[in-house]
């Protein structure tokens, strides 16, 4: 006897396939890894030492489960986690296989291999910068240049109201353009920048400018800090960084208790062009990954403002403060709070 095909609705069949997307151990350590990054297929397979094809099938079934979401870079295509929705059928378990995700440790070899893709593209990003600083300004002039968000800044900056004798690290100063502002607002000011061309150039800025407070260091910002302080500034530079959301973690440890981190950056836009004439690794970031990301290295989002400009590019002023109360924060001890 013939039996006729039985017609499930298709949210049966979704939450089939989240069931099969959670069902081999690859696609777990894949989710694993997009926990706090995103890859391309070619960076997964690298990463998960398999070829293209059969990275390309396990990212094929994450996505129909909804698990994995893509983001155009370029001409890159990059793989994100998706965020769970509770209220769709599958929600619930979307949630708890995440988080059950995140209880796994990558292996040792695959972490090798993901420090090795971020080394590739911070390379990249080092490389652009010592090729192009003699034509740094132009090349900002094109997407935003600070004289075009610095009052705004600065605005948000004195809304903060720091002590006299508080500190500021600006991170990835360039030319240097920013340093009189904090020079004149603090009563130390630090700046480090890796690329000892960049950083000649704020060096050149600072001597005309007869800065006198402020100490130029020539370090990544992704090393283990060797200084704190109150405010913490990153004009335009996350979006140079390998693993933006792991800098976060970073960057977060660099502010004192009671401080704050204000970032300018970009917001999401598909100008590809960028990664080739401005050396840009992502092209600008959601306004939310942002707030989540500091939220996950134990900031508290603060003001935010958003400025858009001509050219099509928005740029997004964060202002995310570190909390007195150190219970949200895991890393740092009482000493280093105090160094
Ligand atoms: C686009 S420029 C921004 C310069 C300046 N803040 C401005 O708004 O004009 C990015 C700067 O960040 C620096 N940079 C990029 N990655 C860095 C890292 N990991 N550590 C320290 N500096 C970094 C670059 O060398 C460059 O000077």
């Amino acid at each position: 006897m013939n039996l006729p095909e039985l017609q499930l609705p298709a949210d049966h069949d979704q939450l089939a396939a989240l069931c099969k997307a959670g069902g081999d151990p690859l696609r777990l350590n894949v989710l694993r890894a997009l926990a706090n990054d995103s890859f391309g297929v070619l960076e997964l397979a690298q990463i998960f030492a398999i070829g293209q094809s059969g990275m390309s099938h396990h990212l094929k079934v994450l996505a129909q489960a909804r698990l994995v979401t893509t983001r155009r870079e370029g001409n890159a295509v990059f793989y994100r986690r998706s965020l769970a929705q509770a209220e769709v059928l599958g929600g619930a378990l979307h949630s708890a296989l995440l988080a059950e995700v995140d209880r796994l440790t990558l292996p040792a070899d695959v972490l090798a291999r993901i420090a090795a893709v971020h080394a590739q593209r911070s390379a990249a990003s080092q490389d652009f910068f010592a090729r192009m600083a003699g034509s740094f300004a132009a090349r900002q002039d094109l997407i935003a240049s600070l004289p075009q968000y610095r009052d705004s800044l600065l605005s948000l900056l004195d809304t903060l109201g720091f002590a006299p004798t508080a500190t500021a690290l600006e991170v990835g100063p360039g030319e240097g353009a920013f340093l009189p502002e904090l020079a004149r607002r603090f009563a130390q000011v630090t700046a480090l920048d890796n690329s000892p061309e960049m950083l000649e150039l704020a060096r050149r800025h600072c001597e005309q400018a007869g800065l006198t407070n402020v100490n130029l260091q020539l370090a990544d910002a992704l090393d283990d800090p060797g200084t704190q302080a109150d405010c913490v500034v990153l004009n335009m530079v996350l979006h140079h960084f390998a693993a933006p959301a792991e800098a976060m973690q970073r960057l977060a440890g660099w502010v004192k208790t009671g401080g704050s981190l204000l970032i300018s950056e970009l917001c999401s836009h598909d100008q590809s062009w960028t990664r080739e004439a401005c050396g840009d690794l992502w092209l600008g970031f959601d306004q939310d990954d942002l707030a989540r990301w500091a939220i996950a290295a134990g900031l508290v989002p603060g003001e935010s403002l958003y400025i858009g400009f001509k050219n099509g590019f928005q740029i997004q002023l964060r202002h995310f403060a570190r909390p007195d109360s150190r219970s949200t924060l895991t890393d740092r001890s009482e000493q280093d709070t105090d160094r």
